[in-house]
């Protein structure tokens, strides 16, 4: 039986930190789902056809990575698509306790689908989304920590006068 993962998440960017975890959970998995959470922010300062565009251009070339979206409950969505294992990175201890909850809520809630924690390259450990939009939107370097489109388009956010 072939194993299908899903690693759902806002990637409100996409950042390097995820990009490794995919690139893992593809070695990992025979298939892996990136699934875009709609909804996830009232306000996201990408649209969830601007994060779907990304996510296609960083894992075009995987043949066995799948960029797709949902709503609703993730366990429900895992069921829908006859998943098997939700991935989730693991930073740091911080990040511990709500992924412990999410994972025990999601096990009560589907008791067949496993949460896998993925700890991503040590370079990485202290990149989330949220700071990445902080320190572009300041004026500070985030060249190295988010693929090159995502650069792209931040900057093109900053001309826009988007953020
Ligand atoms: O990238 P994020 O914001 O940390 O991802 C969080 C996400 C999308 C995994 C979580 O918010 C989620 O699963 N949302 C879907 C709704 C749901 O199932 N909620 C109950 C989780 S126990």
């Amino acid at each position: 039986m072939s194993t299908l993962a899903v690693y759902p998440g806002s990637f409100d960017p996409l950042t390097n930190g995820h990009v490794d975890i995919i690139s893992r959970g593809a070695r990992l998995f025979d298939r892996i789902i990136v699934a875009i959470l709609v909804n996830a922010e009232k306000s996201p300062l990408f649209s969830m056809e601007e994060r779907v565009e990304i996510a296609r251009d960083v894992f075009g070339q995987h043949r066995n990575v799948e960029i797709d979206t949902f709503a609703g409950l993730l366990v429900d969505y895992v069921e829908r698509r006859k998943a098997q294992v939700i991935v989730r990175g693991l930073r740091a201890v911080s990040d511990f306790e709500f992924e412990f909850q999410m994972a025990l809520m999601n096990q009560r809630l589907k008791p067949k689908i496993e949460t896998v924690f993925m700890m991503p390259a040590e370079q990485y450990t202290y990149i989330s989304s949220r700071l990445i939009k902080e320190v572009f939107t300041l004026g500070g370097r985030v060249h190295g920590l988010v693929p090159e489109l995502v650069e792209q388009r931040l900057r093109e956010k900053v001309r826009e006068k988007v953020v």
